[in-house]
């Protein structure tokens, strides 16, 4: 039994939002970067592709998305007829910011030979100038249906643009973006800890640079970084991701050791998204009272961002019907 989270003039927090959860019909969907108490409050906890296929399926009348801005806004996109707070609006994403929807069109009218294979983390208005939504867990599957003459452009993670080429012999045009967060391993401090942990296996997010993927063993999405840290036989394992993941790793694997890659001093929290971390239990449970801060999109933009995330789900077998995931 976890001690009660109390704040906002001594008010139990957590059966405040079990008690609100009820009285709003609402869901609360969670991504593995946000604070263990919030997972640990979440009717379902996912990677950007899990979570896009429970928000498109959900009975519920109200999500409270626990995720950055894109992510709630995808909730939105396809769900237009449901409330959807975010608990704290300006929980942006670095990648998202690195493509200005303006710019973003220019480019796709510069290359108009070449069709705009998107990844998941950026604005709606991005979304609506793009062809195809990818996530990590779902690229590589939408790549392998694609003519391989087919001339993509690649917006805006440029590690994970170059991770794909890589892994499917593509030359995809990519965008320069980065996250701020995956950019920030040190390979240097890495290598030290290999040397430390020979035995222990890398398990590394695709945003990472090339000079961190290169000493990955296993690269993936946050849920199959996760499969990979409770399916392995090795009893430490090296995490290159945004380190709050390693809670579901701890509830599912507690007799092994999980340790993230460091950052550039070995010590740094600069792998740590400082956008997941707006969202706190206090502006949960404001959210789901309030109703608020609560996602609107113009329709015109909505239905223009909600195509290429159908072709997403589509491709990557994801189409859901109503109702396959509820309250707790
Ligand atoms: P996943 O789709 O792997 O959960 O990635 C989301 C994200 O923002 C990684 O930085
Ligand atoms: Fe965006 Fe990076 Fe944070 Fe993911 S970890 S939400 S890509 S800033």
């Amino acid at each position: 039994m976890n001690a009660p989270v109390t704040s906002l003039a001594g008010l139990d927090l957590r059966a405040e939002i079990e008690r609100l959860r009820r009285e709003r019909n609402a869901v609360i969907l969670a991504h593995y970067y946000q604070e263990p108490e919030i997972q640990d409050l979440a009717d379902f906890v996912g990677d950007s592709l899990d979570l896009s296929a429970k928000a498109a399926a959900t009975d519920a009348e109200v999500i409270a998305f626990c995720g950055v801005r894109f992510m709630a806004e995808v909730a939105k996109i396809l769900s237009p007829d449901k409330t959807v707070v975010l608990p704290d609006m300006a929980a942006g994403c670095s990648l998202e910011d690195s493509c200005p929807p303006e710019q973003f069109a220019a480019f796709r009218a510069a290359h108009p030979d070449h069709i705009a294979l998107t990844y998941i983390n950026c604005s709606a208005a991005v979304k609506a100038h793009s062809d195809i939504i990818v996530t990590s867990s779902s690229a590589e599957t939408i790549l392998s249906q694609l003519p391989m003459d087919q001339k993509i452009i690649f917006a805006p993670d440029r590690n994970l643009g170059a991770w794909f080429n890589r892994k499917t012999g593509r030359d995809m045009l990519l965008w320069p973006g980065a996250c701020i967060v995956h950019e920030a391993f040190s390979e240097t401090e890495l290598l030290k800890l290999k040397i430390e942990h020979p035995d222990a296996p890398v398990a590394a997010h695709p945003e990472c640079p090339a000079f961190i993927l290169d000493h990955a063993d296993v690269v993936g999405s946050t849920r199959a970084i996760l499969d990979f840290a409770l399916g392995t036989s090795a009893d430490t394992i090296i995490v290159a991701t945004e380190p709050h993941i390693i809670h579901q790793m701890e509830k599912g694997a507690p007799g092994k050791r999980f340790i993230g890659a460091p950052g550039a001093d070995g010590n740094c929290n600069c792998n740590m998204c400082p956008y997941m971390a707006m969202n706190t239990i206090e502006k949960l449970y404001l959210a789901l009272r309030d109703l608020e801060p609560r996602i609107e999109l113009d329709e015109a933009m909505r239905i223009a961002a909600k195509r290429p995330l159908d072709r997403m789900l589509e491709m990557a077998g994801r189409s859901v019907g109503r109702g396959d995931v509820g309250r707790r």
